[in-house]
């Protein structure tokens, strides 16, 4: 095991009704901008039980946050919030609001002139404008995590940012949220979460004996659930552990002392920015090939993996191994996901050059547990992906 330190500050607000503490966890005295999506709070109730729990606080409002926050859109809310002097957000939504968020946390604070900096730059941010979440959809893992990915339509880039200074304050996770999130949505957040574990754990053995099971038991727990949920998102036990498992897939505590990947994350964000594909889909797509590309270097925690998690309990470390990585589109596909760029774009030739390119334009030319995945080895990854 490695050496690792671990801090997370973020409290969470766990259950039934907890959305009514947003009253005396936000200091009474603040000056607060609340921030959503699109409207999906309008239409579920969520945006009546967030205003009822903050009458007695002065609340300023900021709709329109789009899925992949949009930068454009969120120097909008800044400017009301240099304005207006705000003095703490409320994000009440899934991981784009989130996200645009942490962004606003950050540049809030910023000095420089120029806030995409923070992004292109890959500005650390180690004290933001403090802010808590009420998350209306289990995916990202963002409510508990210091993590922020943006996009920016105008030059179809999507790039992540973050810092100690990024955890939210607190995060309320009331899983009756989950009732109204239409079906494609559920599939993402149920992807998203299982391939968050999969970037922490599918790399190489490290002895790390409890992060390896903690690793396993959400994507267990997942596995579980996904039907039960895809069949009924108003299943509050179902909802509750899909919930808290989308939450412990990325609050950081399953990666410390282990290596992690990441790489397929890296070529996800940029077929999201070249096509608009949503986010848990272009990891479906990736992943397959990128366990098959890397299977030397991937082997023994892919038979561990389907061992252990999917039970394959016949044939060589090779075979098992094999059925770890087919087991995984498996999932994804029983989610309703379809797991090749072919099936999404006919724009689909060209991509892995193209792919290829922005990872290098970004300085992502060591991807991977190793840091030795090239931008030609991710081109060929992307290829193998068509
Ligand atoms: O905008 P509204 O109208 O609210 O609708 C949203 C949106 O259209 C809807 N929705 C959310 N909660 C709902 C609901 N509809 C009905 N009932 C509810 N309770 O769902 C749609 C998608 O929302 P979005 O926030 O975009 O989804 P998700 O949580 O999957 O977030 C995806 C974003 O997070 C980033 C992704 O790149 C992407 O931009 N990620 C953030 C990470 C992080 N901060 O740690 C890690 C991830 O790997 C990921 O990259
Ligand atoms: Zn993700």
């Amino acid at each position: 095991m490695k050496n690792f330190e671990f801090a997370n500050p973020t409290k969470i607000l766990f259950g039934k009704d907890q959305i009514q503490k947003l009253s005396t966890e936000i200091p009474q005295d603040a000056k607060v901008l609340m921030l959503y999506g699109g409207g999906s709070i309008k239409k579920n109730g969520i945006y009546e039980k967030v205003t009822k729990a903050l009458s007695g606080h002065e609340v300023l409002e900021f709709g329109g946050i789009p899925a992949n926050p949009e930068y454009d859109i969120l120097m909008k809310a800044l400017k009301i919030i240099k304005d207006e002097q705000i003095t703490f957000m409320l994000a009440v939504g899934g991981g784009s609001v989130i996200d645009g968020v942490k962004f606003l946390s950050s540049a809030a604070l910023y000095e420089g002139d120029e806030p995409w900096d923070i992004l292109a730059k890959r500005i650390r941010t180690f004290k933001g404008l403090p802010f808590g979440t009420v998350l209306t959809l289990p995916a990202t893992g963002s409510e508990m995590n210091s993590g922020s990915v943006i996009t920016r339509a105008e030059t179809k880039e999507k790039l992540a940012m973050g810092g100690p200074g990024l955890f939210p304050v607190f995060s309320v996770l009331d899983p009756t949220v989950v009732t109204s999130i239409p079906e494609r949505q559920l599939a993402n957040g149920l992807a998203d979460a299982f391939t968050h574990v999969l970037e922490q754990y599918m790399t190489y053995p490290a002895g790390a004996m409890l992060q390896d099971r903690l690793a396993e038991s959400i994507l267990q727990t997942l596995i579980e659930v996904a039907p039960q949920i895809m069949k009924n998102p108003a299943d509050y036990q179902a909802a509750a552990n899909f919930m808290w498992s989308c939450t412990m897939a990325l609050n950081g505590l399953i990666q410390k002392g282990v290596p992690t990947d990441w790489a397929i994350h890296m070529m996800g964000h940029e077929l999201t920015a070249l096509y608009g594909i949503d986010h848990a889909r272009t990891l479906a797509i990736i992943a397959e090939s990128h366990y098959t590309y890397n299977f030397e270097s991937k082997k023994e925690k892919l038979a561990q993996y389907a061992e252990r998690v999917w039970r394959v309990t016949d044939g060589s470390l090779e075979e098992k191994a094999k059925a770890g990585i087919a087991q995984t589109t498996a999932f994804y596909q029983s989610l309703g996901i379809k797991t090749k760029l072919s099936e999404y774009t006919d724009q689909y030739p060209g991509t892995a050059a193209e792919v290829a390119r922005r990872l290098k334009e970004h300085g992502m030319t060591g991807l991977g547990e190793h840091g030795t995945l090239a931008p030609t080895d991710a081109e060929k990854i992307v290829e193998m992906a068509y």
